[in-house]
């Protein structure tokens, strides 16, 4: 699975630095080549022999250590990889990471590289929970780290919860997943197809000067947007109310909309000819059933507004669709699975993205998003915390693998 990609695992001191050795020993056994750098306290938990003797190269722990005077190691290994691994990951490298401090080899690898970087963070539960590790973790993902999830369980600091170094198998599917991804992407898995993507808040008018709306930026449909051009789509952005800068360039026409009414109109008008629709955006559920066309006075201490209901647009695309592939979202703030699966079955889509708009780094306006994938037979896939780019490519690698044959005929 992994034959002929390059990986530096990047081994820190802390207890876990021992599954290192099987992780090593594991992704080599799937073709990978892989480049050992060990922190200082990283040796004191398992030797560079034991590294050397598994990857079946030399180990790194200096920077000055220059092995090859025709090249400056750290630059050369941060060119050299297509994934740096951090296995196990400290606080330490973490904060050091966030804040792009550069004093060690490993530090002066991850701050060259240009590569993904991937990390599997491992220490005590109330160091993971801690704020400061939380704000580095958040920070990280957004500028696109990924992260596998420690375990919980018996740690070995005698506490229970989470913190344990993921499991080196689970590690490596991690790995192989990502590459499968990105494989597909340069194989373009959607060149040819049309994907319609919706984000963004729809406004409401109520008079000239004031308006219903919600807290969308409409960053996740943008990375959506974004997402399905990296594997080769034609896109159409259908976008309301949005803070975010929306993607711009070839491959991506976007459409700029008011109310749930305009985005229908839009959405509508590139359905037959669209292979996968999206509906990212926010749409207001509700619309004042009059909207003045001066602005109103204020008259009287209190005021009722009389709202109508807005038409359904998934809904809609649900009962209308003739083989386009049909993904919504639901933003949820509890019974997530309860309401998600809900709506998948309510509007007829084939995924739902669901999201609880509750949890921090999720949601609304965040750089950074934490879903679940539902299709009809439930869970498909749960997604750590990422950046919305790389959700949306999660989400989209989920739906390029379902769609049968040669899709819509335009
Ligand atoms: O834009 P960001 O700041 O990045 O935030 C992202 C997000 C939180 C907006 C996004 O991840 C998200 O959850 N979008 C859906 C928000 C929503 O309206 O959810 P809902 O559960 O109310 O609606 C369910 C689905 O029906 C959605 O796909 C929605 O687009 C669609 N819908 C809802 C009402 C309506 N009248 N027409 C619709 O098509």
């Amino acid at each position: 699975m992994l034959t002929g990609k390059k990986i530096v695992l990047g081994v820190t001191g802390g207890i876990a630095a021992f599954k290192a050795a099987s992780l090593c020993s594991k992704l080599v056994k799937q073709g990978a080549e892989v480049r050992v750098i060990m922190t200082e306290s990283a040796v004191k938990f398992i030797t560079e022999l034991t590294m050397q003797t598994l990857s079946k190269a030399p180990v790194f722990t200096d920077t000055f250590d220059e092995k090859d005077p025709a090249v400056i190691a750290h630059i050369n290994l941060a060119d050299w990889a297509d994934l740096v691994l951090v296995a196990p990951a400290t606080a330490n490298i973490i904060a050091k990471m966030a804040a792009g401090l550069a004093d060690d080899m490993l530090s002066t690898t991850l701050l060259a590289t240009e590569a993904p970087i991937m990390a599997a963070p491992a220490m005590n539960v109330h160091m993971y929970q801690h704020p400061a590790v939380v704000r580095n973790m958040n920070e990280l993902a957004q500028r696109g780290v990924m992260f596998v999830e420690p375990g919980s369980g018996l740690l070995a600091c005698g506490y229970v919860g989470k913190g344990r170094l993921e499991e080196p198998e689970q590690i490596v599917a991690v790995v192989e997943r990502f590459f499968e991804q990105q494989d597909g992407r340069s194989k373009g898995a959607l060149a040819g197809k049309k994907v319609v993507v919706t984000a963004g808040g729809t406004v409401e008018r109520i008079d000239p000067v004031r308006y219903i709306t919600n807290d969308s930026s409409g960053k996740m449909g943008f990375a959506l947007a974004e997402a399905a051009r990296e594997l080769g789509a034609e896109v159409v952005l259908i976008a309301g109310s949005t803070t975010g800068q929306p993607p711009a360039g070839k491959g991506i026409e976007l459409e700029r909309v008011q109310s749930a009414q305009n985005m229908y109109d839009a959405v509508m008008r590139h359905f037959d000819s669209s292979d996968i629709v999206i509906k990212a955006a926010a749409v207001a559920d509700y619309r004042p059933a009059v909207q003045a066309d001066r602005k109103m006075k204020k008259s009287g201490d209190t005021m009722t507004l009389e709202l109508v209901k807005n038409i359904d647009i998934l809904e809609q695309l649900g009962q209308k669709k003739t083989g386009q592939f049909l993904i919504g979202f639901a933003a949820e703030t509890n019974d997530v699975e309860h309401y998600a699966m809900d709506k998948l079955r309510r509007k007829n889509c084939d995924l739902i993205v669901a999201n609880d708009v509750t949890s921090e780094g999720a949601g609304f306006g965040t750089d950074t998003n934490i879903v679940q994938i539902y299709d009809h037979e439930g869970l498909v896939e749960r997604l750590p915390q990422l950046s919305k780019l790389e959700t949306a490519r999660r989400i989209l690698e989920v739906a390029a693998g379902r769609l049968e044959g040669p899709g819509v005929e335009r």
